[in-house]
């Protein structure tokens, strides 16, 4: 037999080496099969919000983050839900099966569902391959890639060459299969990604996930934590998925509304330093608050202290405040914090965030009926933001009786009665930074 001809090169050379063997072929790009209908859904809305519709047949998926942010109960809650009539192999490096068990049975997954389930307990490459090639799973989970280790990739285990030999072995098992991959790695606090990193190249799809500190007095946000995408061959990095933490696992959280807004006991007032900014996290709208303080520098030299929004933005906002409203800035420190925790990359924050500082510097507070969308330009202007109806209809929905952002060409009032207690003279359009904290503060 052909195979038996083969089988030392075959040994010696890895486990692709039968297809090297093979003469290389091309293919007319329109004989290629679009895999149009291959995604799945994981059955976690959220998940497959990030993933961009799904998770894709034949991709690697590698989850980071910090211990106990919930990687192990989002890899169960995904072999639980996802929509596959194939088995799901769930590899644990990390945990007993018995623990796998208390687990699911907290979660709440079914009897019938666990019969689907297949749970190994091992780092062993060669003997995960072994299960691999006999049970043939349509999903398979590994928590985590740091405890995966192969006699053949070298003496110690744990090192990054075993974690990226095993890895890259387990993603050819699932690409040349119709199967999926899950990797979770490990980053610790103190930053240290490495490992997890090496893997980057290897995935088709990188998430992290990050868990904001708690804060009271928010809705729910407590317990609040973010999947975003930091690499996606399928879809777009700009989505965020939103969970909450409870009782009985990881909640998808659909409908962000008031969560990043914190709850206060009279309505009527904001404290100063406070904005409401309307945000896009890709494609929705996210209302949160972005709090200010400003205080006499201690240095010799004013700084920024701001985590949930760039520094650097925060200082060019602040430099244009002071350059066209003459508002001193350059001997404060400054702290901004977005409620809830989120991290805003979006430039559509920027009015909000003068606006924030604004207040905190000068004591006016802003009604608290209004939220701010709007890009800032260092010349003072305020740039258009995408999507500004769809803030405008967001804000509207949930009450707010103002909004202040940039002129914009096209109607951004709301058309439909969803928006209907939304009333004209209740948007204000602003050219530049000036002529906004006029309108504003009258
Ligand atoms: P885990 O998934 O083990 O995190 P990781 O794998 O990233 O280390 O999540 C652990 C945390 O989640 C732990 O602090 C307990 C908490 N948790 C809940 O609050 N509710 C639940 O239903 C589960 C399963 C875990
Ligand atoms: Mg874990």
């Amino acid at each position: 037999m052909e195979e038996t001809a083969v089988s030392s090169v075959q040994h010696s050379a890895g486990k692709n080496a039968k297809h090297q063997k093979e003469k290389p072929q091309t293919l007319p790009l329109a004989a290629v099969d679009p895999m149009e209908g291959s995604r799945i859904s994981s059955g976690i809305g959220e998940l497959d919000r990030v993933l961009g519709g799904g998770i894709m047949k034949r991709s690697a998926v590698l989850i980071g983050g910090e211990p106990g942010i919930g990687k192990s109960t989002l890899l169960l809650q995904l072999a639980a839900g996802v929509v596959t009539k194939g088995r799901i192999l769930y590899i644990s490096g990390e945990e007993s099966a018995g623990q796998l068990r208390l687990r699911a049975d907290r979660l709440g997954i079914g009897k019938d569902r666990m019969e689907f389930i297949e749970i190994l307990c091992s780092g062993n490459l060669e003997e995960i391959e072994k299960v691999m090639n006999n049970i043939k799973p349509a999903l398979v989970l590994v928590d985590s890639a740091q405890t995966l280790f192969s006699e053949e990739a070298g003496l110690t285990a744990g090192t990054v060459n075993q974690m990226k030999y095993c890895s890259f072995e387990l993603i050819s098992w699932v690409k040349e299969r119709d199967s999926v991959l899950f990797l979770t790695a490990h980053v610790t606090k103190e930053g240290n990604i490495s490992g997890p990193k090496t893997l980057e190249h290897m995935v088709d799809t990188v998430l992290y996930f990050e868990q904001s500190e708690k804060t009271s007095g928010l809705n729910e946000t407590d317990d609040c934590r973010f999947l975003r995408a930091s690499k996606n061959r399928f879809g777009s990095v700009d989505e965020i998925g939103i969970f909450t933490m409870g009782e009985k696992g990881l909640s998808s959280i659909e409908e962000t509304g008031r969560m990043f807004l914190v709850r206060r006991f009279d309505d009527s007032a904001l404290s100063p330093g406070v904005a409401i900014a309307a945000v896009m996290e890709g494609t929705r709208t996210i209302l949160v608050e972005i709090q200010a303080l400003t205080i006499p520098a201690k240095g010799s030299i004013s700084r920024v202290f701001s985590d949930k929004i760039d520094s650097g933005r925060v200082s060019r906002v602040s430099a244009s405040l002071e350059k066209y409203l003459g508002l001193r800035l350059s001997d404060q420190d400054l702290y901004v914090n977005a409620a809830g925790g989120i991290r805003i990359s979006e430039v559509g924050v920027e009015l909000a965030l003068a606006c924030a500082i604004y207040s905190a510097r000068t004591g006016l507070v802003l009604p608290a009926d209004l939220v701010i969308a709007g890009e800032l330009s260092l010349t003072g202007e305020i740039r258009p933001v995408r999507r500004l109806s769809s803030r405008v209809k967001t804000a509207a929905n949930l009450g707010f009786a103002s909004f202040l952002g940039p002129v914009s060409e096209q109607p951004v009032l709301p058309a439909n009665p969803e928006g209907r207690n939304f009333q004209a003279k209740g948007l204000k359009t602003a050219r530049d930074i000036k002529s906004a904290i006029k309108l504003v503060y009258g």
